[in-house]
């Protein structure tokens, strides 16, 4: 990318495991567009992962954070503040865990404990990070907040499990929140519903090879990928997006359009 459309701008972006995590890709896309930030993960995720990597190769800092405890966000915000010395202009959240699809657990058959823990990490924790930035008034006047969904929010997708419900909550904070931080602190918050990604997150949901050739014959412009997003979000942390707010923006090559494509259809013997 070309256009230094994020220069001077500093945030935080969440949950750049390796290599092929959306945040990682978005990381290096907002470099690329100029702007600096904190990187963060979860303590377990830092010590698994290769974000020190990521961190080296950007000049950033790394903070890490259990996005579910309001200590560790406190604390985070504060320090990245401190690190960009000034507040911020874009939150990028790009978390997602269910341990029912973790373990194997079916829809009909849910370990409640860990949805619930599950709901905490993939949804409720948006609505900690932006309470918490709303609290310490951490965000610039025409500030971005992002996060990532999936059309599974939607549309029945089976094997997505509780995550999808996950991803409805989460879409819905985005509405809820976003209202009070247009109002009160004329911050955008808005989520992204991606294709589906080879990720660490996304090779956890059963059948995913099949699935991801499945989207790319329905979508148009075929799956984009996490580069793609990355660009995408880019442009949603920039000024030319200023009004656009509480929005479920699909970046998905057209899948959600599309009712049926020919490939689809082509795919299909008549006789069965
Ligand atoms: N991969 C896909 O197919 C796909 C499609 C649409 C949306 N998404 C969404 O994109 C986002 C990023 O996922 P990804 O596909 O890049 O996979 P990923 O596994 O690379 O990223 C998920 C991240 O969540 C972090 N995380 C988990 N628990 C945490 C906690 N308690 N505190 C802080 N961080 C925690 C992980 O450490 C990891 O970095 C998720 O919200 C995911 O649901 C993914």
């Amino acid at each position: 990318m070309s256009y230094k459309i994020l220069e001077g701008k500093k945030g935080i972006i969440f949950g750049a495991l390796d290599e092929n995590s959306i945040a990682w890709k978005t990381a290096e896309s907002v470099t690329e567009a100029g702007g600096s930030y904190v990187l963060t993960n979860a303590p377990v995720a830092l010590r698994m992962g290769n974000i020190n990597i990521l961190a080296e190769n950007t000049g950033s800092q790394v903070i890490a954070a259990d996005a579910t405890n309001t200590e560790d966000l406190e604390k985070l915000i504060v320090k990245s503040q401190e690190i960009l010395g000034s507040k911020l202009d874009f939150v990028l959240h790009s978390i997602g865990m269910s341990l029912n699809v973790r373990k194997g657990r079916h829809y009909t058959d849910l370990d409640y404990g860990w949805t619930t823990k599950g709901w905490d990490i993939s949804a409720l924790s948006f609505h900690k990070l932006m309470q918490c930035l709303y609290q310490k008034d951490a965000m610039n006047k025409w500030g971005s907040i992002v996060a990532l969904t999936y059309v599974a929010a939607q549309r029945t997708f089976p094997n997505y499990n509780d995550m999808a419900d996950n991803k409805a909550y989460l879409e819905s904070i985005a509405r809820s929140f976003g209202y009070f931080f247009g109002k009160d602190k004329k911050v955008r918050v808005n989520t992204i519903s991606q294709s589906p990604t080879l990720t660490t997150a996304g090779k956890g949901v059963a059948g995913l090879d099949g699935f991801l050739k499945y989207a790319e014959k329905m979508s148009p412009l075929g799956n984009a990928t996490a580069k793609e997003c990355a660009d995408y979000t880019v442009s949603l942390f920039s000024d030319l997006t200023r009004k656009v707010t509480l929005q479920n923006l699909f970046h998905d090559g057209g899948f959600s359009g599309v009712g049926v494509s020919q490939e689809i259809i082509d795919s299909i013997n008549p006789s069965d």
